[in-house]
Formats: structure tokens, sequence, C-alpha cells
């Protein structure tokens, strides 16, 4: 079986014998080495998710483009391709629905760059996206606060450096603050009137959920909601909080082999 190879990855640019002796390794690795703990050789086998299925998605030409417009918004090698397809599959789906996109963390913004990457229409329609974040650096405490001085790679530097990641996009707006409040000023405001696809990933239980709630009036129908952190390893509270809402409005949340939850109105 062969390993497959994300192109324009840190190992897809190595040099033939480089890559070639990576992916002998691998597959040593992978075939006797790992199979103490897992009976199979997978040729898919990132972020969590390890898989003999078909995943050839991971070739096709818009979702390599989108991906790697991610990866650089990102700046990090950091392999997540089934996240990111999953997220491409929930805006393709809901972009000829009535409503706004809307991200709650958006860090550097590798999900949101390869979404609108992925929309070959957005610059000629009418769509918003609406980008919610502090966009600090720092960790978020268990209080959650920001503001400390351990800082994670994964969040923006600051706010101007997320706004060069999206500067070739029309109608991107960035809604800097802490959540639930900045979202909660913007419908009072009225700014966004309906949403057909939101993407919750604040790495914070309690204000995800907070934030679900006063979104979840004003989803469209088929509207879809994408959790980040839903059924992720240590995200326990996230699952027990989001389906506690589902079923409060007799949803059922879909579980993805990502950890990505997907919930449809
Ligand atoms: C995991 S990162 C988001 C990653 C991003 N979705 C991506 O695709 O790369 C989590 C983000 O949530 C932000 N965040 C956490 N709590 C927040 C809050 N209460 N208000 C606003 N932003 C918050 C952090 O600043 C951080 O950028």
């Amino acid at each position: 079986m062969k390993t497959i190879i994300i192109k324009n990855s840190k190992i897809d640019k190595q040099n033939k014998i480089l890559k070639k002796i990576y992916l002998l390794f691998r597959y040593i690795f992978n075939k006797y080495i790992k199979k103490i703990s897992n009976p199979k050789y997978y040729p898919y086998y990132y972020d969590g998710i390890a898989t003999t299925h078909n995943c050839s998605f991971i070739n096709n030409e818009n979702f390599l483009r989108s991906y790697n417009r991610g990866k650089k918004a990102h700046g990090l090698d950091y392999e997540m391709p089934f996240r990111a397809h999953q997220s491409i599959w929930c805006a393709n789906n809901t972009f000829e629905l009535d409503g706004d996109f809307v991200e709650f963390g958006t860090g550097k913004g590798f999900t949101m760059t390869c979404v609108l990457e992925s929309l070959k229409k957005w610059n000629s329609s009418e769509k918003k996206l609406w980008l919610f974040d502090t966009f600090k650096p720092e960790i978020v405490d268990q209080d959650g606060k920001q503001d400390g001085e351990k800082k994670c790679k994964f969040y923006a530097e600051n706010l101007q450096s997320v706004k060069k990641n999206f500067e070739e996009w029309n109608n991107v707006n960035f809604i800097e603050g802490k959540l639930p409040n900045t979202f909660k000023d913007i419908l009072e405001d009225k700014k966004i009137k309906n949403i057909s696809f939101l993407h919750i990933d604040l790495n914070f239980p309690t204000i995800e959920f907070e934030c679900l709630e006063y979104a979840w009036p004003i989803i469209s129908k088929g509207g879809i909601v994408l959790f980040d952190d839903y059924a992720y390893k240590g995200f326990e509270k996230s699952y027990k909080l989001m389906n506690n809402f589902a079923k409060k409005v007799n949803k059922l949340i879909l579980t993805t082999p990502s950890g990505q939850g997907i919930l449809i109105k």
C-alpha cells in the first residue's frame, strides 16, 4: 500500500533520496513497530486519524491549493488535512444559503483562508465573513484571561498580521476583543442578520457554549455549525456542553474522526 504524501509538505519538498528514506522509515515504522499497538498499516496517518479508506480528496486540485493557502497563513507545517477537508465541505455546502460566514477563534487564519481559497466565487458574491478573536498571541488561562507571558505559536501575533493573511478577499470583517461580548455587540447593532456557516474554535468550552446560544437563533435553516474541539481528546467538557445544547434544540451532532463535530440546523 502506498503512503499518502501531501503535496508541498516538508517531506514532499525534500530531494528524491531523502523522500525515499523517509517513506521507507515511515513504512517500516507503521507496518512493524507501530504494529505492536496497531494491527494495520495505514496510508493516511495524520492528526490523530489513521485509515485505510479512500482519502483521495488529499490530491484534489482545489483541496491542495486551499490547504496550502491555509498553511501559508498558519506559517507552520502542522498536518491536519481531514480538518481542512471538513471545513471546506461545510463552507461549500452553505455558500449558496442565505447568511454570512462567522468564525469564533481565528488565530492566524488557517481554517478560514483555506475555506476562502476553496470558494472560487467569493469575491464576486455579497457574502460576508466575520472573524472574532482577541488577535493576541498569549495563551488563554483557565479563567479566560489572556494576559500572561506564555505565548502560543498557533495564535495571532497581532491584528495587522492576520489582516495581511486575508488581503485578497472582499467583505472580511475583523472583530477584535473578547467573546462573547464582541458578538453580543454585533448582534445588538444588527450587523449580522443571519449565518449560514459558523466555525467555533476557541479551545474554551464555556465561552464556545455561550456564543453558540447567542448565534443559534440566527443560523439559517440548513446552516452548519462546525466545532473544532467537540470530540478532540482533552475537550470532554466541550463534548458534554455541546451535546446538552443539541438536545435542547432537538438535534444530533455528528462526531467525526478528526475530533470535529458537525451540527446542521
Ligand atoms: C485554536 S485558536 C484558533 C485557530 C484557528 N481557528 C485556525 O484555524 O487556525 C483559538 C483562538 O481563540 C482565541 N480566543 C480564545 N478565547 C477567546 C475569547 N474569549 N474571545 C476571543 N478570542 C478568544 C485565541 O486568541 C486563539 O486565537
